[in-house]
């Protein structure tokens, strides 16, 4: 009512009554690029990792059946494929080896370094290729142990530290000398980053070569997908006694922390979804050095086997779980739909 006691049109919120002004939250976010503004971190191609299996079969080129659209590549083949993704914007891959040729598994995982090796040919192959490209080489010996384990074995079958890390170090040494640009050791054994760290300023190389840690690496049921197309399972036992238990967010804390001190240049966080308290640990204890998560095979694959459920859209549950990264507090991500992002990032 006004003051003259007719009736007036009367909007239904007022100035004087501003909770339910600022209620109104639609306003800023009805137009697509206001959803896009309305993001802390946007997704972008720079803060995509595209993880890739090389064989010591050159010409190889076979696809994965546990892991949807992904191949393992031989160095001939994977050179032009990378090539493809480069001009769709690709920043930065991540190379694991999978040597499949008889007698290269040994308990010391000698193969890992071969300068003949799949790792260290295409190191050198991608960078001749392509100066630009950012080449961060998992470091890691389960791949090359004829147990199948991250490190060397007592008798007993638990890991021989000393002697595991020294190893460690000279096989990221040597992807470092071929040229990597990054060495992210996945092996969870304590004290590599320390020992790694000191290899690569021996050599010389530690002003040249980042040092990601996969701090937080959590054992559990997602890595399946990828033990099948790297040919790294365990022979016997598992690894529940290195990498992190899954409710393990103390020691996930103590080790991004410890890894800090010892010289890493990155952190990393695996797997990705399920752990997203974890990759909002990592942000905070470690805020000055970039966070990156790993969305892993397991995660991977069980989004492909929902969408071909009908249960979920395939882009838009990729998306959905890559902006929970960025949200957590992670600014890069290595995920496997780095190819389909690379094509839906410019959809959008
Ligand atoms: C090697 C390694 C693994 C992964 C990355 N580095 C396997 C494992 O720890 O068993 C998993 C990546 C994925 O599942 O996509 N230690
Ligand atoms: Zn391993």
């Amino acid at each position: 009512m006004s003051a003259n006691g007719t009736k007036k049109h009367v909007a239904t919120y007022t100035a004087d009554d501003p909770t339910q002004i600022s209620s109104i939250l639609q306003g800023g976010y009805h137009h697509p690029l206001l959803r896009q503004w309305q993001m802390e971190k946007q997704l972008t191609k720079t803060a995509l990792i595209y993880p890739l299996f090389i064989t010591d079969d050159a010409d190889e080129e076979t696809e994965i059946p546990s892991l949807p659209k992904q191949k393992r590549w031989g160095v001939n083949k994977v050179v032009p494929y990378v090539g493809t993704l480069i001009a769709k914007g690709l920043k930065a891959v991540i190379l694991f080896g999978v040597p499949l040729k008889d007698g290269t598994k040994d308990p010391y995982a000698t193969s890992a370094d071969d300068p003949e090796g799949p790792v260290i040919l295409t190191i050198k192959a991608l960078a001749a290729a392509y100066p630009d490209l950012f080449i961060i080489c998992d470091v890691c010996m389960c791949e090359y142990t004829s147990h199948g384990h991250c490190g060397i074995l007592r008798e007993d079958g638990s890991i021989l530290r000393e002697e595991s890390v020294r190893r460690l170090a000279a096989i990221a040494v040597n992807y470092a000398k071929a040229g990597a640009h990054c060495v992210a050791p996945s092996d969870m054994v304590d004290g590599r980053i320390l020992a790694i760290k000191r290899g690569l300023l021996d050599a010389g190389l530690a002003h040249k070569c980042m040092l990601m840690s996969y701090s937080a690496k959590f054992s559990g049921n997602l890595y399946g997908p990828f033990r099948d197309a790297a040919g790294s399972a365990p022979s016997f036992g598992d690894r529940k006694c290195y990498q992190l238990p899954p409710g393990g967010r103390g020691l996930a804390r103590r080790a991004i922390v410890r890894d800090l001190a010892e010289g890493a240049d990155a952190i990393m966080v695996k797997p990705s979804t399920f752990y997203l308290d974890i990759i909002s640990d990592a942000a905070e204890l470690a805020k000055d050095v970039p966070i990156c998560t790993y969305q892993v095979s397991g995660e991977y694959a069980m989004l492909h086997a929902a969408a071909e459920k009908g249960v979920v859209d395939l882009k838009t549950i990729a998306f959905e779980a890559a902006y929970g990264c960025l949200r957590a507090g992670a600014s890069l991500i290595i995920t496997y739909f780095t190819p389909d992002f690379l094509e839906w990032l410019d959809e959008n």
